[in-house]
């Protein structure tokens, strides 16, 4: 039998402090289900004054399932050990995905930015609770996009992507650094940009759409050729952007009304801490969009809106909430005022 220990990026206690432990290991055991082996006594264990997470198996794990443990938010090295031989320990190599530089969602700090390490665990475990896997052509949405965190995250992962954004300064900067980022890199691309529609009012929603590969052969393919798209417009009019059941995963960091608003439909409640109004009028619509066996991660402060509120909300929205451990092991504290939470629900 065999011992794996995982050990811990040193920035994963900066971002969740006392709390990541705990959600390391819930995303740890979302990934060992998936697994092509059974896996048991999953801990967190010290050796010689260092911290690892462990479990054991019967034999050495596949490509695939390396694969797996290399996508881990917080993973930093992999070893092996033989059970009943503790003074060896042997370095496994991993394969993190990197269809862009992962760097890319590191190098640019501004307020409101979602962390990179919490970002990548919410698309895995999206990812872990949805019918598909990292194989599929994922097509992801984050619905309140900012400045592209999840967009990129995902594209480090080959995933074709999908943005909306209400704040156009945010876009445009967007749109700027992501082209710059592909001529630096000397990527294959373009970028188009198209009107998607325009509301009653007069509002019009764009599209600024990259289609990208590292090289003109790859860019030729349409497996290789990649997509990353930018809405300036609302996830209230989702429905209208796309058709039906075009994603596999929608992912957000909910806006937490501090940095910025909440645009819902009513005019006068443009500022409002509580996602709850633009819960209402979205989820309807991002059930519309997002496949059967797909799922929708979304982050919240739940100082201002209670979990069960928000799962009641999704339960009549026809969606399947899932709460069992290891669900309930995502709630961290992210200063004073913000505990944050995500909740992961499937389309059934
Ligand atoms: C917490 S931020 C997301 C930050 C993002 N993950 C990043 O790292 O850049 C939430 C974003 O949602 C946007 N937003 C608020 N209401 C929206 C709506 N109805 N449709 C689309 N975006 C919205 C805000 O402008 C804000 O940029």
């Amino acid at each position: 039998m065999l011992r794996y220990l995982l050990l811990r990026n040193p920035g994963h206690n900066r971002v969740y402090y006392l709390e990541s432990e705990k959600l390391a290991l819930a995303e740890l055991t979302l990934t060992l289900h998936r697994l092509e082996q059974t896996c048991a006594s999953i801990e967190s264990v010290d050796l010689v004054g260092v911290n690892y997470l462990s479990f054991i198996v019967e034999k050495s794990l596949s490509e695939y399932d390396l694969a797996w443990l290399s996508r881990l938010s917080f993973i930093f090295a992999l070893f092996v050990q033989v059970v009943g031989d503790e003074s060896n320990l042997k370095p496994v190599a991993l394969n993190p995905p990197s269809h862009i530089d992962p760097k890319i969602s590191m190098l640019l700090k501004y307020g409101g930015k979602t962390n990179e390490i919490f970002t990548r665990m919410m698309i895995n475990v999206g990812l872990l609770s949805s019918d598909y896997s990292f194989t599929d052509s994922i097509q992801l949405l984050d619905p309140v996009a900012g400045k592209g965190t999840t967009l990129y995250e995902a594209a480090t992962s080959g995933f074709d992507v999908t943005g909306i954004e209400t704040e156009r300064k945010m876009v445009h900067e967007t749109t700027l650094f992501f082209k710059r980022f592909l001529e630096e890199e000397k990527y294959k691309h373009s970028l188009t940009k198209h009107s998607m529609y325009s509301s009653s009012t007069g509002q019009e929603a764009f599209i600024q759409l990259f289609e990208y590969a590292p090289d003109k052969q790859a860019f030729k393919s349409e497996i290789d050729r990649k997509h990353l798209a930018i809405i300036a417009g609302n996830a209230i009019h989702s429905r209208r952007y796309f058709k039906a059941e075009k994603f596999h995963l929608i992912i957000g960091d909910l806006p937490y009304g501090i940095a910025h608003g909440n645009k819902g439909k009513k005019k006068h409640t443009s500022r409002t801490r509580s996602p709850a109004e633009l819960m209402q009028t979205t989820l309807p619509e991002f059930h519309k969009i997002l496949k059967k066996g797909g799922c929708l991660v979304l982050a919240w402060n739940k100082f201002v809106w209670p979990r069960e509120e928000f799962a009641a909300l999704l339960y009549t929205t026809g969606f399947q909430v899932l709460d069992a451990d290891p669900y309930d092991q995502f709630t961290h504290r992210v200063d004073q005022s913000i505990k944050r939470d995500i909740v992961v629900a499937r389309k059934p």
